[in-house]
């Protein structure tokens, strides 16, 4: 007769630490076996923080180490977060003793990822992350289990509800960025530091989590191209708006020829596409896969109930035993993801121009971009009140990235120019 009880240590307990307790103190038994799980320790900053759960009944540990190291628990949950300190320690402390450890915490994982994937299988502890990537989305479980069988091309989506939150708010009512970071933080989204959301940094650990899981390497921040949102101004998502396209922060990992480029960026998409309709907080992803074609898949990112159930499933699949390598392979074996070479990298871009209002300046314009033996797609020129010039904005076709950037140099020393040039990207999803 196996175990029929489980005894869970949970270390940090903000959002997503209080909304565990709650599932497990409302449904102790949600686990397919029908084992009963229950919380015999906890540990977080402050002992008598305001929490929406009663936590005075439960065995309290200063050091989330301790924690991690009692015998009083069978599986260690990390909702501490950071990539380093007590999260990371703790983490350590416990695969070490090989106890199963589930985590949400997204900057351990990018960061850390095959160093403790290795600790964890020299052990013969699970290391399990679901809640990591997409909050209450499956998206961890999806690539590592259910599509193995097929081969990837690439996973691209929108991974930070802050910042959809952010430029969902700024074109339905028109107001900057600023005000509405201000209200995103008082939904509870954002991170303690919102330039980790804003500038694109949590999207950077969630698509490194996934380009691993996607292509069967190690997590490797290192490869990650990261573009945040805070440059974005409400003139490009009206100017944007006006030529078809929204703008929205998207993290992508693309096989390109053998290498994988990982990137964090805004991105133009056109407005029927299907992740220019994903509003406000919430995430989605496209995988595309060689046998399968494209899924996509839409939910919540973040959240107490979305978040602890994702938790609580990588709970279950410890009281299930299902043990699976911590990435799509042997740890040992993993290889850091091989960044993209810049030259074999394409893509179409547009561009925002404040020129004079004077003659032969689209013709300049136009001039340098044939001269690159760049092609323009779509060109409007816009009066906007106080801007201190004319906007002009222009998408291109498909061209080699780092042509468009040499085109993008010449147009930048144009005498007529009165500010640099403002390139997005155009989303090819
Ligand atoms: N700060 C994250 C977001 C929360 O805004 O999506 C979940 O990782």
């Amino acid at each position: 007769m196996g175990k029929t009880h489980w005894r869970i240590g949970v270390a940090g307990l903000g959002t997503v630490g209080a909304g565990l307790i709650k599932l497990v103190t409302a449904r102790p038994r949600f686990s397919p076996t029908g084992d009963l799980c229950t919380v015999t320790g906890v540990s977080a900053r402050s002992r008598s923080a305001p929490r929406p759960v009663d936590i005075s009944g439960l065995p309290w540990f200063d050091d989330p180490v301790a924690l991690a190291a009692s015998p009083d628990n069978d599986i260690f949950v990390e909702l501490i977060g950071g990539a380093e300190g007590p999260a990371k320690a703790a983490v350590e402390a416990a695969l070490r003793l090989g106890k199963p450890v589930v985590t949400a915490n997204k900057a351990l994982i990018a960061a850390h990822g095959r160093d403790l994937a290795i600790l964890a299988e020299a052990h013969g502890a699970p290391l399990l992350f679901e809640a990591a990537v997409m909050g209450g989305t499956p998206a961890v479980k999806m690539l590592r289990e259910a599509m193995v069988g097929d081969s990837i091309h690439a996973v691209a989506g929108i991974l930070n509800g802050t910042c959809n939150y952010i430029l969902t708010q700024m074109e339905a009512t028109g107001r900057g960025f600023a005000e509405v970071l201000g209200e995103a933080q008082a939904m509870g989204y954002a991170e303690a530091d919102p330039t980790t959301d804003v500038g694109g940094y949590d999207a950077g650990h969630k698509i490194s989590i996934l380009a691993a899981l996607a292509f069967g390497g190690a997590p490797t921040l290192s490869a990650a191209e990261i573009e945040g949102v805070d440059s974005i101004e409400l003139l490009d998502i009206r100017l944007a708006k006006d030529l078809g396209y929204r703008i929205k922060l998207i993290a992508s990992a693309t096989n390109v020829a053998g290498a994988v480029s990982v990137r964090v960026h805004p991105a133009l998409i056109p407005l029927d596409h299907p992740l220019a309709r994903v509003d406000g907080v919430l995430n989605a992803l496209f995988i595309h896969g060689a046998a399968v074609g494209r899924i996509f898949i839409q939910g919540a990112g973040a959240g107490a109930g979305p978040t602890a159930a994702a938790v609580a499933a990588d709970i279950a699949d410890v009281m299930t035993a299902a043990v699976r390598p911590v990435f799509q392979r042997a740890a040992l074996d993993l290889e850091p993801i091989a960044p993209v070479s810049p030259d074999a990298a394409t893509g179409r871009v547009y561009v925002r121009l404040l020129v004079k209002d004077e003659p032969g300046v689209i013709a300049s314009i136009s001039e340098t971009l044939a001269e690159a033996g760049v092609s323009i797609d779509s060109f409007l020129q816009k009066s906007v009140e106080g801007a201190g010039g004319v906007p002009i904005v222009l998408t291109t076709h498909l061209a080699p990235e780092a042509t468009i950037a040499k085109a993008v140099g010449a147009m930048a020393a144009l005498p007529t120019l009165i500010a640099s040039p403002r390139v997005i990207r155009i989303a090819h999803i």
